[in-house]
């Protein structure tokens, strides 16, 4: 089975079978083994390296409900299967806020927690109530608190914890009636006033997060990527200080104690790789941090551009990036 229509890198790896997951009560009767399958929800996270072995099994549960009301806190149940953006609007559109500057960001819910997404000021973590997942190992559903999910920057329990054990079935969000705007990102703000918006609304949020994301980042329908490649690497203050001194410009951001966070992007655009193109694999000339497929890249030729990336920024600022979309690979089975 072609992998191409199911990820958003669009690399064309096979599967040796492929089944869609629409009921939990399926889960039961499906086998997984993390050394031959793989569990998919849009693709918009992963890289394949090379081909599954085993079966793809397609995350698609679906349904979104109100599940607790009182006023001005409301928490709403989704899905593993739903696709963010979507729930994104539907919440909207029952008058909630919360997610609106997670507009726009591909992928599923179910698919949320595992790198824990964020954009614009704001991250799941932030809005994750708790969530059911099934686990394989012990072929049993179960509750995960938002503690249980262990979330740090792009990470989770799901991603570095115990990955390929659980499958996400449903997610629950705290969002709220009254609205008060998260504007600290700073495009956020100007394309609001662009529009010439003062007093926002959740939805006015949404639609700005969505110009400045469509200006940013290329589309994936157009040109296959996986969002953010790397992880904007968080390194000790002094160095951070040392590496600002050395390299006019490099945006430093504060991060939890004594360290500070670096903007992978800039470091990348430094090194030259903007816009770089070798056969169909290449570094988006929109932002350096995006790794697209202009067509035919195999996964194997992505990998091989990517690691030459992180290998120059390493040489150049001594500061190993870290990818962020996880890079599947099962032994034997490169492609
Ligand atoms: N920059 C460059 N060159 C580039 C791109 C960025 O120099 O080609 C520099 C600029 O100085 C810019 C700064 O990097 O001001 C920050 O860029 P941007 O605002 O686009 O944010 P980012 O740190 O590169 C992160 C997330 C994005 C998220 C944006 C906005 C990560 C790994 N990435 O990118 O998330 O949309 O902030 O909040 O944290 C994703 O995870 O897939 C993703 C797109």
């Amino acid at each position: 089975m072609r992998l191409k229509p199911f990820n958003t890198l669009g690399v064309d790896a096979r599967a040796e079978h492929l089944i869609t997951l629409s009921r939990p009560q399926d889960l039961a009767d499906t086998e997984f083994d993390p050394a031959r399958d793989l569990v998919l929800g849009e693709g918009s996270n992963v890289l394949l390296a090379g081909d599954v072995p085993g079966t793809v099994i397609l995350n698609r549960l679906s349904g979104r409900r109100i599940l607790d009301d009182d006023g001005d806190s409301v928490v709403v149940e989704a899905a593993g299967g739903e696709r963010w953006h979507d729930l994104v609007r539907w919440t909207l559109d029952q008058g909630l806020s919360g997610l609106e500057n997670l507009s726009l960001i591909p992928g599923l819910a179910g698919a949320a927690p595992m790198q824990n997404i964020g954009a614009y000021g704001v991250e799941l973590a932030d809005h994750l109530v708790s969530l059911d997942a099934w686990d394989w190992r012990t072929g049993s559903m179960r509750t995960f608190s938002v503690t249980d999910c262990r979330f740090g920057y792009r990470d989770s329990h799901f991603k570095t914890g115990e990955p390929d054990r659980y499958l996400v079935t449903a997610i629950r969000l705290r969002l709220s009636r009254p609205f008060t705007p998260r504007l600290d990102y700073p495009g956020l703000a100007t394309a609001l006033a662009e529009a010439g918006i003062d007093k926002p609304t959740a939805r006015d949020v949404s639609d700005a997060v969505s110009r400045v994301r469509q200006s940013k980042l290329p589309d994936p329908a157009v040109i296959g990527n996986a969002g953010s490649f790397f992880r904007n690497p968080v390194i000790e203050d002094g160095l951070a200080d040392d590496l600002r001194g050395r390299f006019a410009g490099l945006p430093v951001y504060p991060a939890a104690d004594g360290q500070a966070k670096l903007s992978a992007g800039w470091m990348i655009e430094h090194c030259g790789w903007k816009g770089f193109r070798d056969g169909d694999a290449g570094i988006s000339e929109q932002h350096a941090l995006v790794l697209v497929n202009h067509g035919s890249a195999t996964g194997r030729q992505l990998v091989d551009l990517a690691w030459r990336v992180r290998d120059s920024v390493a040489e150049t600022f001594g500061v190993t990036l870290e990818n962020e979309p996880r890079v599947i690979e099962f032994p034997g089975h490169e492609h």
